[in-house]
């Protein structure tokens, strides 16, 4: 008997449901949400369509209702505001770390041997929220930004190539906003490295609209993703409860890798029913050090704005 709760019934969280239903992740999904009856009418909704795709997965709607998030193998907090046009991922630092930390205290109470999931903005200092607040070890608590980043990255490498997804790896690093570290030395078309098959402008380029494609979609509809995020959760949330042992790009506290530590920033691992069971440190050229380098200075500083705070 498998469960993962998800908080917060908006685009995104509502959308991590739908899928870990519509693929049959696990026995039972529980979608909270704060909004009376909001997640209790997605949930009947999801619970409609099971017949249409011979889905056994049971989708359970409450309101607030965190007993009833009881034993989770994971649980996804979505919870938090989105960005708005103009607003960048940090803007949304002093409203969001209330929110992630009084969701993840009330997650513990409940399901205190949980693996966390954290899908809300700023993504790396909001995962550092739900570390302080929950007390767990960083293989327990981490977050999903990684996955989106490569997704988008890999997507325009395809129409660009006018080549199957299926067939592109790729690897990309550090925090998530402008400063994430794509790496194309680590990117292949079927084993065929990408710097083989496009000039080094066109890699910048689809690099750039990786960097931006958060705002892209933010611009387009006045509110951020929620189509490639949710996907992009319930694969990690798939690694763990199948311990299929993904290698994703995950972000996790490092405590010296890379010569970082206290920091949470996006790197490869390895995830199955323990969380993240390894993470792997890959060499990085001069240049791609300067940007990790860089990543990791831009997380610290919103990481500092926190503990000015002085929530935890
Ligand atoms: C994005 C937001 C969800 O990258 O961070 O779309």
């Amino acid at each position: 008997m498998s469960k993962v709760s998800v908080i917060g019934a908006g685009n995104v969280g509502a959308t991590v449901a739908d899928v870990l239903a519509q693929n049959e992740v696990c026995n039972e999904v529980v979608l909270l949400d704060i909004k009376e009856n909001f997640a209790d009418g997605k949930a009947l909704d999801m619970r409609e369509t099971a017949p249409i795709r011979l889905s056994d997965t049971f989708v359970k709607g409450v309101t607030n209702d965190y007993a009833s998030t009881a034993h989770s193998d994971v649980v996804v907090i979505t919870s938090g505001l989105p960005r708005k046009p103009g607003q960048s991922r940090d803007d949304l630092i002093g409203i969001n770390a209330k929110i992630v930390k009084s969701v993840a205290e009330e997650v513990v109470k409940h399901s205190p041997d949980a693996i966390i999931l954290i899908v809300a903005n700023p993504l790396d200092v909001m995962t550092y929220a739900a570390f302080l607040a929950t007390n767990k070890s960083r293989n327990k608590v981490f977050g999903m930004a990684g996955v989106l980043d490569t997704a988008r990255y890999r997507a325009f490498i395809s129409c660009d190539l006018n080549i199957s997804v299926k067939d592109i790896q790729a690897l990309l690093m550090g925090g998530h906003g402008d400063t994430m570290v794509p790496l194309p030395r680590y990117t292949t078309v079927a084993g065929i490295p990408l710097t083989q098959l496009m000039t080094n402008e066109k890699i910048n380029s689809i690099v750039k609209r990786t960097q931006e494609g958060g705002g892209e979609i933010v611009k387009l509809l006045g509110t951020s993703a929620w189509y490639a995020p949710g996907q992009a959760a319930a694969q990690m949330v798939e690694a763990i409860i199948k311990d299929q042992k993904r290698v994703l790009p995950v972000c996790a506290r490092l405590e010296g890798e890379y010569g970082l530590s206290d920091v949470f920033l996006g790197v490869p691992a390895v995830l199955g029913k323990n969380g993240i069971e390894k993470i792997f440190e890959i060499d990085l050229n001069e240049q791609e050090r300067t940007f990790l380098d860089k990543s990791n200075k831009a997380v610290k500083e919103v990481m500092d704005v926190l503990d000015s705070m002085k929530l935890f």
